[in-house]
């Protein structure tokens, strides 16, 4: 009997070989409120079958048990019907998510195959990022981001809301960041911001789907757009780093997609107080345990001058109840608050200081988000002719390359209770539309959620690249019915 094919592998599943469930319009659903929703809108979008609410012993039973592992379920489906017993409402939700991907259309109608499955995720951290600085992403793009992340089970969303070419967040306690700093993008487009409401709206619609938002404002690097707004907090653009060989000029908005050049003034009383105004906002704005404080490509700034301010940056953050997380590089400061969260975005072999940076995080009692940016950043071409994307990271990032990883084979000496967790970032500097998202994140996200939720490589027999290919393939057609633009990978055979 194979196995259905689902993705993120689950921990443990047993086909069988009884019947499964036909599914048609006489089935019914009880169970938690918020769970019936959502497996009700995911048949309907899946199948046109408008499932009835019933008040007990529905066809389909959906429970909050309250014991088990966080995140976990119990999904067992046969001829007379499908139950399933979560956790926590985050388990159940992803009992749901299994639900989508096992009903099988054919001529006759929907079936669900007859299975048993025990599932619960590896790492507690499966985050995606979304870049929304180099190109501004609507509210509406974001919360379709949400609903694709969460289908493949990830629980973060992590916003980079501040680069050199845009601020996008409003801030009461700095206005000027919204009025004057978020105008412009990548070539010049027009930019935009979120309300605090917008942001709100956001984090609702991401809680909804048990997913926790994680604001970067990244610093003190990739703030050329600061200074549009507060000219004094902001040193010259040091370095000629545009691509196109023109230095970005202080006090202009940046429309290239150059690095490196920008850098707040590290040691200066006016910006510790601009970071305690945006973070302590940030904090209030911000139900989640994390903020991000970015800490990468700071290369204009003085090194002990950058060690100093990261490390007064991340006392900061803890100081106002919550964790910091930065990229690897604020690794290099000796004196980062206990338990900050390093950010490993180096290649899966690293690069010069990145392992050791990345392993000064755990020595300190942190933990480390896995995101090797030559399989896991989304935004990179998946082959070389691909309108869309960069390659910087070694090269096209095939689907293959994507999956092939294991976390913790990553950085010698991390070993899987340092990890956190996994996230696949997606920069935007080639990306201005949801569509754009879709096409460069399809299918490589399945990989990285199952980098992050499914067992490691090598202890299932089902946890390799042939499977993956395989599995991946079918959910096309649901991923058509979520109206999903994926490009139709040649490395997969995929289910019409
Ligand atoms: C990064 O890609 N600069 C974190």
């Amino acid at each position: 009997m194979p196995s259905p094919a689902l993705v993120p592998l689950p921990a443990d599943v047993s086909p069988t070989d009884a019947a499964g469930l036909r599914l048609t319009g006489a089935a019914t659903v009880s169970g938690d409120p918020g769970a019936v929703a959502a497996l009700r809108e995911l048949v309907r979008l899946r199948t046109g079958l408008d499932l009835q609410p019933a008040p007990d012993g529905g066809t389909i039973a959906l429970t909050v048990t309250g014991t088990g592992a966080a995140e976990s379920y119990r999904l067992d489906a046969d001829a007379a019907g499908i139950r399933i017993d979560g956790a926590d409402a985050a388990g159940l939700f992803y009992g749901v998510q299994t639900v989508g991907q096992l009903i099988v259309g054919d001529a006759d109608g929907w079936t669900v195959p007859a299975v048993a499955i025990d599932d619960a995720p590896r790492f507690g951290y499966r985050g995606v990022m979304l870049d929304v600085a180099r190109h501004f992403h609507p509210v509406e793009t974001v919360t379709a981001y949400i609903d694709r992340a969460a289908s493949l089970k990830f629980n973060h969303l992590h916003l980079h809301l501040s680069d050199d070419q845009g601020w996008r967040i409003e801030l009461r306690s700095r206005p000027e960041l919204a009025a004057r700093a978020s105008g412009s993008g990548v070539g010049g487009g027009p930019g935009g911001f979120y309300t605090r409401e917008d942001y709100r709206a956001i984090v609702a619609h991401a809680a909804a789907h048990h997913m926790t938002v994680v604001p970067e404002i990244d610093m003190p690097g990739h703030t050329h757009a600061v200074g549009l707004a507060y000219p004094a907090l902001a040193a010259d653009p040091v370095r000629d780093a545009a691509p196109d060989g023109e230095l970005p000029r202080a006090g202009e908005p940046y429309t290239g997609i150059g690095v490196g050049f920008s850098s707040l003034h590290p040691a200066d009383a006016a910006v510790h107080a601009f970071a305690t105004d945006v973070f302590t906002e940030l904090a209030d704005l911000t139900p989640g345990p994390y903020l991000h404080f970015g800490g990468d490509e700071a290369l204009g700034t003085d090194r002990a001058e950058y060690a100093a301010f990261v490390a007064r940056v991340s006392g900061l953050i803890a100081g106002l109840g919550k964790t910091p997380i930065a990229w690897h590089e604020a690794g290099a400061a000796a004196d980062l608050a206990p338990g900050t969260i390093g950010q490993y975005w180096s290649f899966v072999t690293p690069a010069a200081d990145a392992a050791d940076h990345a392993r000064a995080f755990v020595a300190k009692g942190g933990r480390l988000i896995l995101s090797p940016a030559d399989a896991v950043y989304l935004d990179m071409k998946p082959s070389d002719d691909f309108p869309l994307g960069l390659t910087w990271a070694g090269g096209a990032t095939s689907v293959e390359r994507a999956y092939r990883w294991e976390p913790t084979d990553v950085v010698d000496g991390v070993a899987e209770g340092d990890i956190l967790g996994v996230e696949a970032p997606l920069w935007s500097e080639t990306v201005r539309s949801l569509d754009d998202i879709d096409a460069l994140a399809f299918p490589r996200i399945a990989a990285a959620a199952e980098a992050a939720w499914s067992p490691a490589t090598g202890t299932r027999e089902e946890r390799t690249w042939e499977s993956f290919r395989a599995r991946v393939g079918t959910l096309g057609p649901l991923w058509t019915t979520l109206g999903i633009r994926f490009p139709g990978s040649p490395e997969i055979a995929w289910t019409s």
